[in-house]
């Protein structure tokens, strides 16, 4: 019997997530997973666009893969996620080890192309729907500690970088309830966080209820678990939800709130729809609302047009919020894109002295921020042995910081524990029980 899925997962959390959800799907289909790519009699890899070294690494797997196919000519091998969506019959002709490609929209069918596969058809399923949320299907999780449930799917927001939507379509939320009832089902199964994803995730709407109504039934449901949150959009960043936040203890006191860029001129030409004044505001207001709040971003270096001044005004920016941490990028122009066709006419050396500029700042502000919590108290999940050494247990800060505290026996994965953060970097805290 031919069905071990091997999957391979590329990008976002949000790839993740559908990774669960796809394996949900062929498990109900009599599919099993592969632990080993060897093993594995279907190869799928869910794939990401963001940026084109996102699609390089891709080919490059592809590249490595035809040595797979040659010593197994019946595996499958197809691709998923968002370069499938945007290359769509391209992979096809152009890497003939492809046998399938899928986008975010039509993972329903998967089964259906598999078995056409294996009559040695080509199958494709590109098509985006305004409707799917796969809101009836169940993922397929191993047990552990934090899962990624994803809330609603695609962007209406069409930053003028990003491919997001045109390779995962238009915004569409799940019920309400179906989250709800996930949520306790993995608080039964003893997990005790779980991070409500979305490109969007704050724009959540079901046509009755909004993102505030969600997280605090969500919070309601499971009071023993965390509950996060990724990608907050500025725009929809409202008072209602930082009140919501701020009421209930297991809502993390964590945004993830990307700005892009600090200039005014640049994020009217990436179609951010806020100015720098208004994020600030924002930024105050949360912190005045929610105390201890700490924020992540995402910052992108070199876009269209940008000068030194523009780039001085990211660095500004940094120093005002001081981030708890950034995702930084050298923009990357997506064919099809509003960006694309405004060049990209700021030289790579240029980008990247930008971007070491823009990751220096940020080490230093992450290192201040971690030195001034040197003497004070916090409560941490445990996740595990820390990755350097046996002797000591890793965990998380409500506000997603890495903590490493001496291995003690009576303490299990899983527990919440107070700790004294005594000596930090700017990437971990260490501390002791208190
Ligand atoms: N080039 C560089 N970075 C990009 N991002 C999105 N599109 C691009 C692009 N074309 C970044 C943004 C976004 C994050 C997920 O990826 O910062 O918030
Ligand atoms: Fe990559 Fe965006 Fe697709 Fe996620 S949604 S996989 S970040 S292109």
């Amino acid at each position: 019997m031919k069905n071990n899925v091997y999957i391979e997962t590329y990008g976002c959390q949000m790839n993740f997530a559908d990774t669960e959800l796809v394996m949900g799907i062929l498990k109900s289909k009599g599919f099993d997973v592969a632990k080993e790519i060897d093993s594995a009699d279907i190869i799928l890899l869910n794939t990401c666009s963001i940026r084109d070294n996102a699609e390089q690494k891709i080919h490059s797997r592809l590249e490595h893969l035809k040595g797979v196919k040659r010593s197994n000519p019946n595996a499958v091998i197809g691709i998923l996620g968002c370069m499938a969506e945007r290359l769509r019959t391209d992979l096809i002709e152009e890497k003939k080890i492809v046998d399938l490609v899928v986008g975010p929209d039509e993972y329903r069918r998967l089964p259906e192309f598999i078995d056409a596969a294996y009559g040695g058809e080509k199958g494709i399923g590109v098509k985006l729907s305004r409707t799917e949320t796969y809101n009836d299907i169940t993922p397929y999780r191993e047990d552990g500690l934090s899962a990624w449930i994803s809330v609603m799917r695609g962007c209406d927001k069409f930053c003028t970088f990003c491919v997001v939507p045109f390779t995962r379509g238009r915004e569409r939320s799940r019920s309400l309830e179906s989250i709800v009832t996930e949520v306790a089902q993995l608080s039964d199964r003893n997990f005790k966080e779980v991070t409500l994803l979305g490109q969007n995730v704050n724009s959540y709407n079901d046509n009755e209820k909004d993102f505030s109504d969600l997280l605090v039934s969500c919070a309601v449901a499971a009071p023993e678990m965390r509950i996060r949150f990724s990608t907050s959009h500025p725009q929809d960043l409202s008072d209602k939800l930082l009140y919501t936040i701020a009421e209930h203890k297991n809502l993390c006191n964590y945004i993830h709130l990307p700005v892009q860029s600090g200039s005014n001129i640049i994020l009217e030409k990436m179609n951010r729809t806020y100015t720098i004044e208004h994020y600030l505001d924002i930024i105050d207001k949360a912190r005045k609302i929610i105390s201890g709040v700490s924020f992540s971003t995402d910052i992108i270096a070199g876009f269209p047009t940008e000068t030194e001044e523009d780039h001085k005004m990211t660095l500004d920016v940094m120093r005002k919020v001081r981030y708890d941490g950034a995702y930084m990028f050298k923009y990357s122009p997506r064919d099809g894109t509003k960006a694309y066709e405004m060049g990209d006419d700021v030289a790579e050396e240029i980008k990247a002295k930008r971007l070491n500029e823009i990751i220096d700042l940020q080490q230093q502000i992450s290192w201040q921020i971690n030195q001034e919590l040197i003497g004070s108290e916090d409560t941490i999940l445990i996740e595990g042995t820390s990755k350097k050494s046996d002797d000591f247990l890793a965990g998380r800060t409500d506000t997603n910081k890495i903590c490493i505290i001496p291995r003690n026996e009576e303490i299990k994965i899983g527990d919440y524990v107070r700790v004294k953060i005594n000596r930090t970097t700017s990437a971990t805290l260490f501390g002791d029980l208190i």
